[in-house]
């Protein structure tokens, strides 16, 4: 029995000193001092030892529990060091590398161009109206003075639907001014109503894309003339751009304004000495506009006689490309997050 106990420590004591984990070491615990383990398989031949001897042997197994508890204790402390030494190898951060931000978005320049020009035309009375993007040709055209053979067609490259459940024909709308219609229909004067919104017309390139953004506006009352139109637009392109700059209206043709004209602001990036974007003509064009054609009012049911009215149109896109200094269109629909990131 002393050679059985001097061999089990010798082998459970080499067995600590090559375990490579606790978990290995708790292993070796067990088996030789657990409850099943070795030691007690030993002891339980203690009843055929002559009892004067059984004293050295229970000497003996208590001698081979410490030192065995001595190198554990030994072996795990060690072992532990290891291991949290290279889960810190592992996890190691350097935490003097700069931080790398997550790309991170805005709001897009048309949504911010919409809201600021929703805010200075609600301060003028001219609250926001929308209509749907899939219009009749009614609304879109005929009403609007162009009935279909009209020249002024042309100038709308329309994408065409099937005819809806009524039969009638049915398209994107080119332009925001259907809501000047629908407007018109559902209420009465006095009106004042601004609609922006998304346009659609089938060209696409460096300058154009085949959905695009117009605010509308206009205003019906009696007695509304083109000096109020003048007026608005002024304050308007004032209040947008942040500063005050010649505006200058040139004679033009809507079929649905007569008289019509095109406004044009001083260049903002030259200020009229000429530079590539104004085409060194030191003008940048921004609206369209003119006097609400008396066939319009009619086609509404508005008394043509009693009330007059102006309306305008402009392309949200190129202002807020204007005021936000972006020179290519197509960024502001590549939907590229690095782009939104630097707008904000
Ligand atoms: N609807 C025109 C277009 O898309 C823009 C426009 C011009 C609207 C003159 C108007 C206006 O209300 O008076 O080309």
């Amino acid at each position: 029995m002393h050679e059985l106990l001097a061999q089990l420590k010798r082998t459970a004591l080499a067995e600590l000193e090559s375990a490579t984990s606790p978990g290995e070491l708790e292993g070796i615990r067990v088996k030789t001092l657990g409850k099943k383990g070795a030691l007690t398989q030993i002891l339980r031949g203690l009843g055929q030892v002559p009892e004067g001897e059984r004293p050295a042997i229970g000497a003996l197994a208590n001698e081979l529990k410490s030192a065995f508890e001595v190198v554990f204790a030994r072996c795990e402390k060690e072992l532990k060091k290891h291991e949290l030494a290279a889960r810190l190898d592992r996890e190691w951060v350097d935490i003097t590398l700069p931080g790398r931000p997550r790309p991170s978005g805005g709001v897009h320049p048309v949504t911010r161009a919409f809201g600021e020009i929703i805010a200075i035309f609600t301060a003028m009375g001219f609250p926001p109206a929308s209509g749907p993007e899939v219009e009749s040709d009614w609304h879109n055209f005929e009403a609007l003075n162009i009935p279909p053979d009209h020249p002024a067609r042309e100038m709308h490259d329309t994408f065409y639907l099937p005819p809806g459940p009524g039969g009638g024909k049915r398209l994107l709308r080119t332009h925001t001014s259907p809501v000047q219609i629908r407007v018109m229909l559902e209420r009465k004067p006095p009106l004042r109503v601004i609609a922006p919104g998304r346009v659609f017309r089938c060209d696409s390139d460096l300058t154009h894309t085949p959905m695009f953004h117009q605010v509308e506006g206009f205003m019906v009352d009696e007695g509304v003339n083109f000096g109020q139109l003048k007026g608005v637009l002024e304050v308007f392109l004032t209040r947008f751009f942040e500063r005050s700059l010649p505006v200058r209206f040139r004679p033009s043709f809507f079929p649905f304004t007569e008289p019509s004209a095109e406004v044009d602001m001083g260049c903002l990036f030259c200020e009229g000495s000429g530079c590539r974007i104004c085409k060194r003509t030191g003008w940048l064009e921004v609206l369209g506009c003119g006097m609400i054609h008396p066939a319009v009012l009619a086609n509404v049911g508005i008394d043509r006689e009693r009330y007059s009215g102006f309306a305008f149109g402009m392309g949200a896109d190129r202002l807020a490309m204007l005021k936000y200094g972006i020179t290519d269109l197509r960024a502001m629909f590549d939907n590229d997050v690095r782009f939104l990131g630097r707008q904000a």
